[in-house]
């Protein structure tokens, strides 16, 4: 949670350290996607500081997540979760983050008008900046280096001394994630997602776009809404000028996971304080891996990936072992199967999960299963299959009497062309003249804000 306010729903926290797990346990198992350190004492010293240095979140916010999505297993609340696919050291710029900010903001308008539900907002930021990649090795024109794997790692020019794993850039990412947390803080305290302030909510480039009139529609109707409660209150509502905002990342990299690891004076047990809701990606939901060792030691609500390629037993031990007491708020399943495999597996796994009697929150991330190679080599995503994935998850919950109870998307407030379709009906030529993402392709604002509109009125 972003915004610094008393926190009033603290959830019960079970005093239970899970048993045999310490903050470095991970280290005696597998551990997929991690780089190959050229100098270890160089590694031990980033890390030493790294430990040293103040967390990004607090267990109260954590706690107060968990708290959250509890309501939203319960239906009471939905989730959005957003961002980058990668963020880099670049973009840590106000105007990128403000974009990003906003455009999530509005998302969330639009899926409270529709939904008539609370919006639950968590961040792809502040620390998304290890990404797991296919191949170790790269081969351009005969020369073979190592994968990119996100600017906590190395850079991503293709040069030897580029793919370098260097330490140091555990700490710029610390200090960025830092700075991006302090200016998001920043920004909502100081009245950013304000309702009172319509010029705010102003559709910015996107004021020409399809979908303006819809947009200002629901806008307005929200304003008179909050106008009307506040005359029947007799004033100024000031919770209609605050909303909360998490953040999350990906646990990929488990060096800089561990040192940011700590225990806290009055709560039991360990909790990651760099993010407020880490997740596991599908490349290291192994059971005996790493991954899964560290994040099932830690307090953190927590995601973890659900694909297509997993056993129905897989995904009902996944639950077993990272939430042993069946916690609520603990656990989310963030299913990214593709627009034409998801009606042959979520069923099953929504069937096994509910016989088994887990409480877990079902997010639908329709972004991973649905990428496609341009004839230029570009990595893109079909506006329509992204729809397409989304329909069917909601339905398909439905049929099962599930919920679906959360979105993952990979999006940016920047005007880029990095996936086809949507109102403006981007072709393949048009990605070349604004493809700016290092890994996976991402909804520009526009899209994004479709996205939003048409979710809207589907859960109508
Ligand atoms: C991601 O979220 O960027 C990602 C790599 O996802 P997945 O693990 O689902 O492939
Ligand atoms: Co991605």
């Amino acid at each position: 949670m972003i915004r610094a306010f008393p926190v009033n729903d603290e959830v019960n926290v079970s005093p239970v350290i899970a048993p045999d797990w310490r903050p470095d346990s991970w280290q005696d198992r597998p551990a997929a996607q991690q780089p190959n350190y050229p100098d270890a004492d160089a590694l031990q010293a980033a890390l030493a500081q790294l430990r040293s240095l103040p967390p990004l979140v607090t267990s109260w916010e954590v706690n107060s997540l968990k708290a959250q999505i509890a309501r939203a297993q319960a239906g009471e609340l939905f989730v959005l979760q957003g961002g980058d696919c990668a963020e880099s050291f670049a973009d840590c710029r106000s105007d990128v983050i403000a974009n990003r900010l906003k455009v999530l903001l509005q998302m969330s308008l639009v899926l409270v008008h529709g939904m008539r539900k609370r919006v639950l907002r968590i961040g792809r930021f502040a620390g998304q900046y290890a990404k797991p990649r296919s191949a170790d090795l790269e081969t351009r024109d005969g020369v073979t280096l190592p994968s990119y794997r996100g600017d906590l790692v190395n850079a991503p020019g293709f040069s030897a001394a580029a793919r370098i794993p260097d330490p140091q850039r555990l700490l710029e990412g610390h200090m960025r994630s830092a700075m991006t947390i302090n200016f998001v803080r920043g920004l909502i305290d100081g009245g950013f997602a304000d309702l009172h302030h319509p010029e705010y909510w102003d559709l910015d480039w996107v004021q020409h776009s399809p979908l303006a009139a819809d947009y200002q529609r629901m806008v307005d109707t929200l304003g008179d809404s909050v106008r009307f409660m506040e005359t029947l209150a007799g004033g100024r509502v000031s919770d209609f000028s605050r909303v909360d905002f998490y953040t999350s990342h990906e646990a990929l990299l488990l060096w800089a996971e561990q040192a940011q690891t700590r225990q806290v004076p009055r709560a039991p047990g360990w909790y990651n304080l760099s993010t407020h809701f880490p997740w596991i990606g599908m490349r290291t939901a192994d059971l005996g891996g790493a991954h899964v060792e560290y994040c099932r030691g830690i307090r953190n609500p927590m995601g973890v990936k659900v694909s297509p390629t997993m056993t129905t037993e897989w995904v009902l031990d996944l639950c077993r072992v990272l939430n042993p007491d069946n916690e609520a708020g603990r656990l989310t399943l963030i299913h990214r199967m593709g627009a034409d495999k998801i009606a042959d597996h979520l069923p099953r796994l929504i069937e096994a999960v509910r016989k088994a009697g887990h409480q877990v929150l079902w997010m639908c991330d329709p972004m991973h299963g649905n990428t496609v190679s341009t004839p230029n080599g570009l990595k893109t995503r079909p506006f329509d299959r992204i729809m397409s994935e989304v329909e069917q998850a909601f339905a398909l919950h439905k049929a099962c009497g599930s919920t679906l109870g959360g979105m993952h998307l990979e999006l940016t407030g920047e005007d880029v062309t990095e996936c086809t379709g949507g109102a403006r009906n981007l072709s393949h030529e048009d990605l070349e003249r604004a493809y700016k993402s290092q890994v996976d392709p991402r909804l520009n604002y526009e899209q994004a804000l479709e996205l939003a509109i048409k979710i809207a009125r589907i859960a109508d």
